[in-house]
């Protein structure tokens, strides 16, 4: 069924109450051919997921396509290993639980990131120590304009930090349908985010299964990250920036114990919450948003706010940083 002029405020986790001109919803790859076939071709598209990681700054003229495509299915077993494939509109979260309840390890350290499984490359999701790309094995496609099923490898979906060529070079040219994953049935628990151990311990818990670490996970994201039910948000609102050695030790000078992360490329990984805490911002309220009081890098919506004052909140953050610090915050919310 297509609806017209109806309000996304229930369909995006910053509760951010704008107008889609047209929308429509999916369950599988032939209503999604349906739709994309009878549509108007002027109109643009938005793909939806859990509308977990979008801020809606107006009303959209868009024909707005809610994915629903459910299943979760075994391709492949062997004695070490388990391929599965999940339909882009399961939870992300009620896939990594299903594979935990199996005993099977790959993605336990992604409990509780919310959205659907379809936008899961997208961004190359990643948390405490994992990320989709390492146990990721292939996803299926939808060309938008001539409706053909393709096929990517992990090569092909060109993987980097909250990067994909989904992002870049085939934006808004295709709809991921279903990812598949690779779980091992032998896990290798990883608890080197240092966090994990520690909830571990407190956990009490003497049995290091995917489970305990699942349920590890889902102790610490509950204690430092809003739930959009209660305050709407879309997690980091920033990626944490990547700079030169020389920057890192420009930085240094001023502030010695600036946290960094040396990466394989040999630049530097920041970390933005820290940088937006140290310019004071952590807990601001200005007017009907602000920065999450438990976590810097998270942009709140106490309620009532519109998309362009939490984007105009983005912005000072932005410009504040740079003259602070020299370094140039990028925006990992998609912005419409
Ligand atoms: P949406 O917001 O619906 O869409 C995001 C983008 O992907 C849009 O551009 C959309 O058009 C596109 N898209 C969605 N589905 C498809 C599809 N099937 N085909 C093509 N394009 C599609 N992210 C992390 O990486 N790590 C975290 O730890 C993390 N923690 C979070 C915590 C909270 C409290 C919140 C609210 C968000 C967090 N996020 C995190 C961000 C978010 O959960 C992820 O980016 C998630 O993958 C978004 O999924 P979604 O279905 O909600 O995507
Ligand atoms: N920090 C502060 N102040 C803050 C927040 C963080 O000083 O307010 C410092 C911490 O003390 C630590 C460092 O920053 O030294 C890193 O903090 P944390 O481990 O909490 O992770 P993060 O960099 O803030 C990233 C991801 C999260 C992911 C967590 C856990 C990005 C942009 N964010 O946050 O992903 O859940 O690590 O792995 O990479 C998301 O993408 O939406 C998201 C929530």
């Amino acid at each position: 069924m297509i609806e017209h002029n109806i309000s996304l405020k229930p369909y995006n986790t910053f509760g951010i109450d704008v107008k889609a001109k047209t929308f429509g919803r999916f369950g599988s790859v032939e209503e999604l051919k349906t739709l994309l076939n009878d549509r108007d071709r002027g109109m643009p598209l938005l793909i939806l997921g859990g509308g977990s990681n979008i801020l809606l700054t107006k009303d959209l003229p868009f024909f707005v396509l809610k994915n629903e495509i459910t299943g979760i299915e075994t391709v492949d077993e062997t004695e070490e290993q388990v391929i599965m494939k999940a339909g882009s509109g399961v939870e992300w979260h009620a896939f990594v639980r299903y594979t935990v309840e199996k005993g099977l390890g790959g993605i336990e350290n992604m409990s509780l990131i919310p959205g659907s499984v379809g936008a899961s490359p997208m961004q190359n999701i990643g948390a405490y120590g994992a990320e989709i790309k390492d146990t990721f094995v292939s996803l299926e496609a939808l060309h938008i304009d001539s409706l053909e099923l393709h096929t990517f490898n992990k090569e092909q979906c060109a993987f980097g930090y909250r990067e994909s060529v989904f992002k870049r070079a085939l934006k808004n040219q295709y709809v991921i349908v279903s990812v598949s994953c690779q779980l091992t049935k032998h896990p290798k628990i990883n608890t080197s985010y240092g966090a994990i151990q520690s909830e571990i311990e407190a956990m009490g818990v003497r049995e290091m299964t995917v489970d305990t670490v699942s349920r590890a996970v889902m102790n610490i994201r509950r204690s430092k990250l809003p739930d959009p039910k209660v305050l709407g948000n879309a997690g980091s609102f920033f990626k944490n920036p990547v700079v030169s050695k020389t920057v890192l030790k420009q930085l240094q000078q001023n502030y010695p114990d600036v946290p960094h992360y040396l990466q394989k490329s040999g630049e530097e990984k920041l970390a933005a919450g820290w940088l937006i805490e140290k310019a004071g911002w952590k807990g601001k309220r200005v007017g009907k948003c602000g920065v999450h009081e438990k976590q810097a890098l998270v942009l709140v919506n106490y309620g009532g706010a519109t998309g362009n004052e939490i984007y105009d909140l983005s912005t000072a953050i932005i410009e504040d940083i740079r003259s602070k610090f020299g370094v140039t915050l990028e925006r990992e919310v998609n912005i419409l």
